[in-house]
């Protein structure tokens, strides 16, 4: 199933709470919540007090985004927060198979992130556990950067070695997501989309939201 992600940290830091308010009601069944730690990724953006607070303010599924070191520490404090599904980096932990088992038994959905220099084939070990996949199409840090297209032949082979052992795993695609870009990532097998500046930066988000939504769905796997 196609769907897309707008990412607040493109939005109004001053108005999260109606930022939030205004994704869900442009369409967005999923908000995109990017948590830095200053340490992974050389930026600081929030934790789970914001989430908690901006959770009454949206029915959307929060999708929170761990940029940070050594996650297994924060995942109950992010499942009470109010996160439905949980990505952290493959990169920043030592027992990534503890760290999906902990996200499953904090009851949100399971989903393992992987660096633009990270090969398709880390989180092979991982797909058992795994609800999602995050392909990283800028290097995690900071909106507003252009989408790596060098990144395609990943997502593909992701995709090609979930079909391959039945998992109907959800392949995320994160960085640079814009209307010329969803084409081709869709094409090589992502179905979820993190948009931040695409949607923040448009005129009208409700309109961009569902056109993000139709280019993917037109395209989807046209290159697999
Ligand atoms: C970057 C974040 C992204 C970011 C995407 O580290 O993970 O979610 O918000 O922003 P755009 O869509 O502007 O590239
Ligand atoms: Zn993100």
């Amino acid at each position: 199933m196609i769907r897309i992600s707008p990412s607040v940290l493109a939005s109004d830091f001053s108005r999260l709470g109606e930022e939030a308010a205004r994704m869900a009601s442009c369409g967005a069944e999923l908000l995109h919540l990017d948590v830095m730690d200053g340490m992974f990724v050389p930026n600081i953006t929030f934790g789970p007090p914001v989430i908690k607070a901006i959770r009454k303010c949206s029915p959307a599924l929060f999708d929170v985004h761990l940029m940070i070191e050594d996650p297994i520490r924060y995942i109950g404090d992010f499942a009470s927060a109010g996160a439905d599904s949980i990505t952290f980096h493959a990169e920043a932990a030592d027992d990534p198979r503890a760290v999906l088992g902990a996200i499953r038994a904090a009851g949100c959905k399971t989903a393992v992130s992987l660096k633009p220099a990270t090969p398709a084939e880390t989180v092979f070990p991982l797909l058992d556990l795994a609800d999602m996949v995050l392909v990283m199409t800028v290097e995690p840090g900071f909106g507003g950067q252009s989408f790596m297209h060098d990144m395609l032949e990943k997502i593909r082979a992701l995709r090609h070695e979930c079909t391959k052992r039945g998992f109907d795993t959800d392949i995320q695609v994160d960085g640079g997501i814009a209307e010329d870009t969803i084409a081709l990532a869709a094409a090589y097998g992502a179905n979820v989309f993190v948009a931040g500046s695409a949607v923040f930066r448009s005129e009208d988000a409700a309109k961009t939201i569902a056109s993000l939504r139709q280019i993917a769905e037109e395209n989807y796997g046209k290159a697999l």
